[in-house]
């Protein structure tokens, strides 16, 4: 059996090596020099690029995560597959794995699929050794920890000989990608939900490290695992609420941004999460409040449950009513039209594509036929392939039908463009020379602004027509 002195933690293993697993690890071994981090996933494919050489091949890009893991890969980081010496040698073990939405059986469409999780759970119980700490890092519906002790509780050891015991704790990760480094220097709060009072001890030592003590929060297990549901319940509410906002100005002549600076002085309100966009995407925000839905249909909630479904309602709504007025101001046809799309992830600074507006705006352009000329400065064109389900094609000029490829030089691929949509407010967007880009388009061209990145004197002495997100003209 492997010693574990009370409260000291030599060894980290971190089950999954995503979004949150590889950039969580990298900062925790950037700040714990005397820990070694092991960070373990099932796919050979993802390990491979966190351990590749050339460091722009990692999986995940995060502004200063490349800096880092030169700095701490192999000397206290690790990325391996080996999960089982990874288990076996852990004191404390993080479980990052996926929890989407269930796509089939029960609660399918609105429940968290919690396969990789319990998959995860039941390596731990087969290798774990001594005193384990495991901590819920993963976001789950409320009441996964008793899961998880019963299936700790009840799966032997593959090592008849060994001794082990458990503590659970719940410490959801708030980070938001594109900050995420960011975020995890200098995070709001770090919530720590449990009952096991030195199993807590032992995660604030660590977080002490670089976080003041007054921004760790301990909470019941219950509460710790709720609160993640509810802040994104939250901020998501923010955005429907704004987008909204954004579809009553362009009719009424107010301009969204002057509400949005003009209430969020009010510090009962905040100035944060105001901005329209095309709607909401990322990997949480949809999956997250689809799984408060669902637990509130499980209690009995109905009332509750329709709430915070309108939240999605609006957000699909916002995507589908952008679609629509792009083709509505193009004399209502796209069909072979050129339009160039600039932002494909769901945020900038981010390669991640997971439930971005631009997925289902694209696909909505290229089923009326438009020809769509795709840029992202990060996000590659085999990721949009898979997105929009459609194959690249080899040479957008001689198709008949609805289309895209993949471009990189934008003011070549606007030459006689009709339209340009942008969706994703890439700061590389707004150093553009607009005056030159929108001389060579089409006439009447269109430019398309979901996220006002254009400046007024973009604008200036211009031939095309512009759409801003939330602009009313004056009536
Ligand atoms: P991800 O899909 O990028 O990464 C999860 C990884 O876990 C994958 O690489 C997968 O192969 C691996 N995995 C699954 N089962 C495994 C197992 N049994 N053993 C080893 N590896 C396994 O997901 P993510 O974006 O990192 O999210 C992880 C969790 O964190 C989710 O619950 C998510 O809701 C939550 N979260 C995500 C974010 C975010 O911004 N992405 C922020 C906060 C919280
Ligand atoms: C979110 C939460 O912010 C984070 O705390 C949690 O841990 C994971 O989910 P993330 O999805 O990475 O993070 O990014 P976020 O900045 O929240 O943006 C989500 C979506 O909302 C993006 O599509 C973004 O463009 C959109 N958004 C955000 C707006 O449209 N307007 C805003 O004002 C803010």
């Amino acid at each position: 059996m492997v010693s574990k002195e009370k409260y000291v933690v030599k060894k980290i293993c971190c089950i999954g090596a995503g979004y949150v697993g590889g950039p969580s690890m990298a900062v925790m071994a950037e700040k714990c020099l005397d820990i070694n981090i092991t960070v373990v996933d099932i796919s050979e494919e993802r390990i491979k690029r966190w351990n590749d050489k050339n460091i722009d091949n990692l999986p995940v890009y995060e502004p200063e995560l490349a800096e880092i893991i030169l700095q701490r890969r192999n000397k206290n980081l690790f990325f391996t597959t080996n999960i089982k010496d990874s288990i076996k040698e852990a004191d404390m073990i993080f479980i990052s794995v996926n929890t989407p939405t269930k796509l089939e059986g029960f609660g399918a469409g609105f429940a968290s699929d919690l396969t990789w999780v319990e998959s995860s759970v039941r390596e731990i119980a087969k290798y774990a050794n001594g005193h384990t700490i495991i901590i819920e890092k993963s976001t789950v519906p409320v009441k996964t920890a008793k899961i998880i002790k019963t299936l700790l509780n009840s799966n032997k050891s593959e090592d008849s000989n060994c001794e082990r015991t458990f503590s659970v704790l719940s410490s959801p990760e708030f980070l938001a990608e594109g900050s995420a480094i960011k975020d995890l220097r200098f995070p709001d709060r770090i919530l720590i939900g449990g009952d096991d009072l030195d199993g807590i001890e032992s995660l604030k030592i660590l977080y002490k490290k670089w976080i003041p003590e007054e921004k760790i929060l301990v909470t019941n297990l219950w509460s710790s695992e709720l609160s993640k549901l509810v802040a994104n319940a939250f901020l998501a509410q923010r955005i429907s609420s704004i987008n909204s906002i954004s579809a009553l100005c362009e009719v009424t002549g107010a301009k969204v941004n002057e509400i949005s600076n003009s209430i969020g002085t009010d510090n009962r309100i905040g100035s944060k999460f105001l901005k329209p966009g095309p709607a909401f995407g990322g990997s949480c925000f949809q999956k997250d409040l689809l799984n408060l839905v669902y637990l509130c249909r499980y209690y009995g909630l109905e009332e509750v449950a329709n709430y915070w479904e309108n939240i999605i309602t609006l957000n699909n709504w916002q995507r589908k009513r952008i679609s629509k007025l792009i083709v509505e101001k193009l004399f209502n046809t796209v069909s072979l039209k050129k339009i160039v799309i600039l932002g494909f992830s769901y945020k900038p600074n981010t390669n991640d594509t997971r439930e971005s507006a631009a997925i289902y705006i694209c696909q909505d352009l290229i089923s009326n036929g438009a020809k769509l000329l795709i840029h992202d400065p990060q996000v590659s064109p085999i990721q949009i392939e898979e997105d929009l389900g459609i194959r690249q094609s080899n040479n957008i000029h001689d198709e008949r039908k609805g289309s895209w490829m993949f471009i990189e030089d934008i003011k070549n691929a606007a030459n006689q463009s009709d339209a340009i949509v942008i969706l994703t407010e890439w700061e590389f967007y707004r150093q553009l020379d607009w005056r030159s880009i929108t001389n060579i388009m089409r006439k009447p061209s269109w430019i398309f602004d979901s996220r006002s990145v254009l400046k007024p004197e973009d604008k200036k002495n211009t031939q095309v027509n512009y759409w801003e997100i939330g602009q009313g003209y004056d009536i």
